[in-house]
């Protein structure tokens, strides 16, 4: 049974402000594409992997793939553009899994991919890493004042990798485009077509490099990490 692994790696980075797109910033020498790849192959190295990268893009080097199977694929305007043109450029079975995973989480646990993997094989309607809140979550009025405090008890962060059968996963993403709904993870689509997607309790340390001081943290998890991976 094939495991596709999307890896949408086109965005810009503006958040962290560098001269490239973050994708290419090292990490303890390595590019954090490098890195990210590489913790996917340790977990999952059958899989056939689908990165959408810019079409502009010119500090890709293929040499960091572990992959024996892989394809690169433009990216699109948002993220949700990306992964789509990687489902369509694909040559998938329905039942085939998809395991979609930001370029940005070079520290994802290998237990914790296969954790999702299996998860997502076993629930018909998909499976995602997630993180319980963990601070007190306030709504804001439009004034800046607290309209009211959100009940934590239910409240989980969304994190990636998201991972669903190809044919449900690739209408719900089409679906969403054509109504032009703004979606920033694939499990929202799938909630839009009455599918509700498992949440799997994941590590805290899945962190997405985003902003400039997340480099620092980024690079102390991965020293943490050393002595449990390859
Ligand atoms: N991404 C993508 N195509 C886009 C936008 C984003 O493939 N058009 C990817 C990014 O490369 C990243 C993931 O989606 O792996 C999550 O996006 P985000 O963390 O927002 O990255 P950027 O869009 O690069 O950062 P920013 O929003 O700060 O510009
Ligand atoms: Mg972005």
């Amino acid at each position: 049974e094939t495991t596709w692994l999307v890896v949408p790696a086109a965005g810009q980075g503006k958040r962290m402000g560098a001269e490239i797109p973050k994708q290419y910033l090292t990490l303890q020498g390595t590019p954090i594409l490098a890195l990210t790849l590489q913790r996917l192959y340790a977990a999952l190295p059958d899989a056939r992997l689908v990165l959408c990268l810019d079409t502009q893009d010119h500090w890709f080097a293929p040499s960091w793939v572990p992959f024996e199977h892989w394809q690169r694929v433009p990216g699109g305007t948002e993220r949700m553009d990306s992964v789509l043109n990687a489902l369509q450029t694909l040559n998938a079975a329905e039942d085939d899994l998809v395991l979609v995973h930001d370029v940005a989480r070079p520290c994802v646990a290998v237990e914790d991919l296969k954790a999702v993997e299996k998860a997502a094989r076993d629930n018909t309607s998909g499976a995602l890493l997630a993180m319980p809140v963990a601070d007190t979550m306030k709504r804001a009025a439009a004034s800046g004042s607290i309209a009211h405090t959100e009940s934590r008890e239910s409240l989980w962060h969304a994190l990636t990798p998201q991972g669903f059968r190809y044919g449900p996963l690739r209408r719900a993403l089409e679906h969403a485009r054509a109504h032009a709904t703004q979606v920033t993870d694939e499990a929202s689509a799938l909630e839009a077509m009455g599918e509700f997607p498992q949440l799997i309790s994941g590590r805290r340390d899945n962190i997405k490099v985003t902003h400039p001081d997340d480099l620092a943290l980024a690079s102390a998890i991965l020293n943490a990490q050393k002595h449990a991976y390859i």
